[in-house]
């Protein structure tokens, strides 16, 4: 690999610890920090030829690795934001994917732009929020985006996608369907000039009340009432290794969901966008076994969220994977339901 084109360094044996919010130690053989994107070609056609597929880090808050990544792994370190454009009461801004995602939240509030507001404090990067169609409190992330910038790999270009060419679904994308393909690089969102809040999860406007907002809120107040509740219930992954949401909310037949609902009339669920499926909570479903606040050595379930897999220490990948997948199974045995994981899994089949 030549080492001495501009717009990328390259680390030997580099340690990931830091760069999984799972904290898992692991080690790539190769990592590669792309500064400017202009450098992928480059890379991809010279220096990494035939079929070197590196795996694509964005903040690594979405990704569990079994073991340590054998190839070439790729992080994009371009950081720069550049409004680009109005059309329509919106405001066009582009984002490197390389920004952390919860830095550009607040510059786009602090630039008096809405849209955004509802998906404060998810972390990871910017590149990697259209990959899996971040979402939370009623919002996904495909809502506000204008355009995906990537290096299409197969095609050896650039190339820009309109928000529909990305199929974006629930967690969900083009993307995420095609990890060797596309590399992220930039992303363009459309963010409404005029403010409509978006308030009907649950504890919202509870929130809201209880910091004093009964008015109409601002944008920022919004943004504060979902990182108070965050905060509350989603470990930190700077104090406790986790990677948010490990398990998809499960989309079910409609016939199979009134027979569980009727079953079980607390379980919450949810309308999926299509008549004939129906979202139910993953949450609840492992609460039901139990599986909240256990742990095994190191690895467990949040005493906070069931959703949430944890890494209380030195727990290795395929101690966490181990967890997840007993948690799995006891969903499946007892509502017979099989969870999908949220994450990527390196290393590992699920
Ligand atoms: N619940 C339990 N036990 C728990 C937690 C929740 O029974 O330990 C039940 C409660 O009844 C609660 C319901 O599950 O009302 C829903 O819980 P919550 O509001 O926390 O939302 P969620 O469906 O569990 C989803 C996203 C989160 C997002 C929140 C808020 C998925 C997989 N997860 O969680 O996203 O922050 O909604 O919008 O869709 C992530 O993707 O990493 C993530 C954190």
């Amino acid at each position: 690999m030549n080492a001495t084109a501009g717009g990328y360094r390259i680390i030997e044996n580099a340690r990931l610890d830091a760069r999984n919010s799972f904290g898992v130690a692991v080690r790539a053989p190769l990592l590669v920090e792309v500064t400017r994107s202009e450098a992928l070609p480059e890379l991809f056609h010279h220096a990494m030829p035939g079929d070197v597929r590196p795996l694509v880090l964005g903040g690594g808050s979405n990704i569990l690795f079994a073991r340590d990544p054998e190839g070439v792994v790729l992080a994009l370190a371009s950081g720069a934001i550049q409004p680009i454009g109005e059309t329509d009461g919106a405001t066009c801004v582009r984002a490197d994917a390389g920004v952390v995602w919860h830095d550009f939240v607040l510059w786009t509030l602090g630039h008096g732009l809405s849209g955004l507001e509802n998906l404060a404090l998810i972390p990871g990067t910017v590149g990697a929020a259209p990959i899996q169609n971040i979402g939370a409190y009623g919002v996904e992330v495909r809502e506000c985006v204008h355009a995906v910038e990537a290096f299409d790999r197969q095609a050896g270009i650039f190339v820009r996608l309109a928000s529909e060419a990305c199929a974006f679904a629930y967690r969900d994308s083009l993307f995420k369907r095609e990890p060797d393909r596309f590399v992220v690089t930039a992303v363009e969102f459309r963010l409404p000039q005029r403010f409509t809040p978006r308030l009907q999860y649950a504890g919202l406007t509870e929130e809201l009340a209880s910091m004093g907002i009964t008015d109409p809120p601002r944008a920022s107040q919004v943004a504060e009432a979902v990182m108070r509740i965050r905060r509350r219930k989603l470990p930190d992954p700077a104090v406790l290794g986790n990677a948010g949401s490990f398990f998809k909310n499960p989309i079910v037949a409609e016939t199979s969901a009134q027979a569980l609902l009727a079953e079980h009339p607390d379980l919450p669920s949810y309308p999926s966008g299509d008549p004939a499926t129906r979202k139910l909570s993953a949450a609840w479903l492992i609460d039901r076994c139990g599986w909240k606040g256990r742990r095994e050595g190191d690895a467990g379930i949040a005493p906070t969220h069931a959703l949430v897999l944890v890494n209380h220490g030195q727990a290795s990948g395929a101690q966490l994977l181990d967890i997840a997948r007993q948690v799995a199974a006891d969903v499946h045995a007892r509502f017979g339901i099989a969870l999908q994981p949220e994450p990527r899994i390196v290393g590992a089949r699920w």
